[in-house]
Parts: C-alpha cells; sequence; structure tokens
C-alpha cells in the first residue's frame, strides 16, 4: 500500500524499465540522452541531449521538474540577434550557433531536487546533491550538496575518508541484486555513524571478493 501511494505521488511508473530505470510518463527526454541502472526520472522532468549530449550515471534520483540543457538551447550571444534563424532558413547549420559543447555528464547516485536546473556542459560529480530550485551553471565536485541561484556549495555530505571510501568502493557499479543482502546496511547508511558506513563498505568488498572467487 505505501508503494503503491509513493508511486502514485511521483508518478513513476510501475513498470521496470531495463536495468530497474524508471521514468514516469510525465517526463520528456529526446535526443542523445543516457540514463544508468535503477536511475529514476520524475514526471514534468526534461532533458533533450540536442547537439550535445546529456549523460545520467547509475543510481539516481531526479525529481520532479528538474530541466537538463544541452548545446541545442544556447543561443548565440555574439550574433546581431540571439533568434535562431535556421528554424526558418534550412541553409544555416544550427551547429554554427553553439557556443557550448560539452556535455552534460551527472555521475553515479546523484539526487537532483524538484525543479533544479542544470545549465549545458555542467559536470556532476557522484555522489553529489543538487538543492531544490537550484540554477547550477558550474561543475560540482563529488558528494557535495549545492543549492541557489546561481548554486553555491553547502557542504560535503560525509568526512573526507568516508568520502573517498565510497567512491573507491564503485558500489554503483553493481546490480541491485548484487547489493541486496546489504541493502538495509546501504540504505541506513550515515544514520548509524561514518564508522558503520565504512563497514558496510568492508562487507561489500568481501561480498565482491567471495563472489569472485
Ligand atoms: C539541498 C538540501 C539537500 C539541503 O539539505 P540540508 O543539508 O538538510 O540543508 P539545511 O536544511 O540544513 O539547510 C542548510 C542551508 O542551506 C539552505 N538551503 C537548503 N536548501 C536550499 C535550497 N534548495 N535552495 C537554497 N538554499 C537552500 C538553508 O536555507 C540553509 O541556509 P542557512 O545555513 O543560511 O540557514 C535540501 O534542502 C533540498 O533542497 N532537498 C531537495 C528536496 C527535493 O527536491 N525533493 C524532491 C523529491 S525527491
Amino acid at each position: 500500500m505505501r508503494d503503491l501511494l509513493v508511486r502514485l505521488y511521483t508518478g513513476i511508473r510501475l513498470r521496470a524499465r531495463p536495468q530497474g530505470r524508471r521514468i514516469s510518463p510525465l517526463a520528456t527526454i529526446r535526443g542523445d540522452v543516457s540514463l544508468g541502472k535503477c536511475t529514476y526520472v520524475s514526471g514534468y522532468a526534461e532533458m533533450r541531449g540536442i547537439g550535445s549530449a546529456v549523460r545520467i550515471g547509475n543510481y539516481c534520483s531526479v525529481a520532479r521538474g528538474v530541466k537538463i540543457l544541452s548545446a541545442g538551447q544556447v543561443h548565440d550571444l555574439d550574433a546581431i540577434s540571439t533568434f535562431p534563424f535556421y528554424l526558418i532558413d534550412p541553409a544555416l547549420e544550427r551547429a554554427d550557433t553553439m557556443a557550448q559543447r560539452r556535455d552534460v555528464v551527472i555521475g553515479n547516485d546523484v539526487w537532483i531536487g524538484v525543479d533544479a536546473i542544470v545549465m549545458p556542459g555542467v559536470h556532476v560529480g557522484d555522489g553529489a546533491v543538487i538543492g531544490a530550485g537550484a540554477v547550477v551553471t558550474r561543475d560540482v565536485e563529488p558528494f557535495q550538496i549545492v543549492a541557489g541561484v546561481p548554486a553555491k556549495a553547502l557542504r560535503k555530505r560525509f568526512s573526507e575518508p568516508v568520502c573517498a571510501a565510497i567512491a573507491a568502493s564503485k558500489w554503483w557499479e553493481r546490480d541491485y541484486r548484487e547489493l541486496k543482502p546489504l541493502i538495509r546496511r546501504i540504505h541506513a547508511g550515515g544514520r548509524d555513524g561514518e564508522q558503520a558506513i565504512l563497514e558496510t563498505l568492508g562487507l561489500l568488498a568481501g561480498a565482491a571478493q567471495a563472489a569472485a572467487s
């Protein structure tokens, strides 16, 4: 019952997509966009990989109304007019007007809050958090929490050693099936203190070694 209410509220499809991705039917995803495994995209989120790509990693949470922009949504500020004349004149190349060609790259386990905007070419590191309503104009470091317009760093999610240990574990490369035996510990996270996180990472490493041998 709780699951049903959550899904009704978020508008995320009941039906799992390949590799556990879930995309709301109310989201708009166009062009060169890739989504990692288990990443979900909520209603009214928009991402258009036009002129440059949008790459989103594994286990990311994209809240309602998030907008991720690409090169095709940048008009030329240096020409006489910012109007995209290629729309009415097929002889003009769309690429001529593109100032920003860098792809948007969102790492793994990134939470993007409701109505946030990620500008073209921005890279967001693994484990980062983008606050509700933020406009992200610059790259975001791994595990950094940013918020505001323009987005500024609030703090890191964990101490540096713990951020480094989580990054080194690359847990997000594993399928949910592999994480499942430890999922309660992963989900509990820092509520039990950073020591508990390090212990869980140790157990994950042990499980990976056991599976490989
Ligand atoms: C960014 C966020 C994760 C920070 O959480 P937090 O670390 O608990 O932050 P706090 O509430 O302690 O706030 C810390 C400071 O940041 C400011 N702040 C927090 N969120 C902000 C936001 N979205 N925009 C601007 N400022 C924000 C607070 O006002 C506070 O400022 P102060 O120190 O000057 O008083 C959270 O506020 C947020 O935006 N979450 C997204 C929620 C969401 O979109 N959910 C969608 C459904 S998945």
